[in-house]
């Protein structure tokens, strides 16, 4: 089995350098970010200190016939758009894993890819690109995989290696509920800490904040079929800030480098599911506007 990885990003790099170094087959599909790392090898940092040189193949769009895996890590808004370009040309044995933050690239993958083994994931493993060739690996994290269809069922075969080269990965058969889980803690850190322009710990001083904003939300979560009361999902929003007390969200990175967010595939999707079941959402819309606004500031 051969790994190819879409999105040379911070969780691309680092689950392509770990690969590579427990003796998996890896390249990177070619976009500008992989032709980098092909004319210079990637340093991955380890979590104890230590340094590992990683040279990893770039291969062209035209052996994309060849491909036997391709493990998309890109920025979610980025998923449709790269994956457009292989419609027709990716063979169907060859499964699709999508691994981002947010969700509803999931509905498009499954009507232009029918034929594929098609999979999903969520991580909360910790990686920071430090520059285009150093990978920092900031914290252990736990992988998940799931099916998006029936052929996606006979892939739990990636697990191991996986596991292997991260320390942690399982498979799930609720791969959904666990997006939902991490969607909720995303649609509620990220905005806020970017806004703030703060790193997660930040959360904890804004807590009539936060509950507002699970309370909010609840609803929907139960429409969902999440039983759970409004406290647990506060708790585990606190739990999450405060383990990652130091960190800067990817959504405060991406406004403090004027890079687009993911909040559409975030609070946009919370917001497009509440709509449809008539749930209105004024608290989380507000967020929405707000980052909006500060994006459309550098992209357009
Ligand atoms: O997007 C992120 O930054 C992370 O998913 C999280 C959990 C909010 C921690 O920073």
């Amino acid at each position: 089995m051969q790994w190819t990885i879409l999105g040379a990003g911070a969780i691309g790099s680092l689950f392509a350098t770990h690969l590579l170094r427990t003796g998996q087959d890896v390249n990177l599909l070619d976009t500008r970010c992989a032709r980098q790392h092909a004319s210079h090898p990637m340093m991955l940092e380890l979590l104890d200190g230590s340094f590992c040189m990683c040279e990893l193949p770039c291969i062209s769009h035209q052996a994309v016939s060849d491909l036997t895996l391709l493990l998309v890590t890109t920025k979610v808004w980025q998923v449709i758009p790269a994956l457009e370009a292989l419609v027709g040309k990716l063979p169907h044995s060859c499964p699709i894993v999508l691994l981002h933050n947010g969700m509803g690239p999931e509905e498009w993958l499954l009507t232009h890819f029918p034929q594929n083994p098609l999979l999903t994931g969520v991580t909360s493993c910790g990686a920071f690109k430090k520059d285009p060739h150093h990978i920092k690996h900031t914290g252990l994290g736990e992988t998940w995989l799931g099916a998006l269809n029936e052929a996606g069922t006979h892939y739990q075969s990636l697990i191991p290696p996986l596991a292997n080269a991260l320390g942690h990965a399982a498979w799930s058969d609720q791969i959904r509920e666990r997006q939902w889980r991490k969607l909720v803690v995303n649609a509620i850190i990220n905005p806020l800490t970017a806004l703030y322009n703060q790193p997660n710990g930040m959360l904890s001083e804004h807590q009539a904040e936060v509950n507002a904003l699970c309370e909010e939300l609840h609803p929907l979560l139960i429409a969902e079929s999440f039983t759970e009361p409004v406290t647990a999902w506060c708790e585990v929003i606190f739990k999450v800030a405060e383990q990652t007390a130091q960190n800067y969200s990817s959504m405060q990175q991406d406004l403090a480098h004027q890079r687009k967010t993911e909040i559409d595939y975030i609070t946009g999707y919370l917001l497009q599911q509440a709509e449809k079941i008539g749930i209105k959402l004024p608290l989380h819309q507000d967020l929405y506007l707000k980052i909006k606004k500060l994006e459309s500031t550098f992209t357009t």
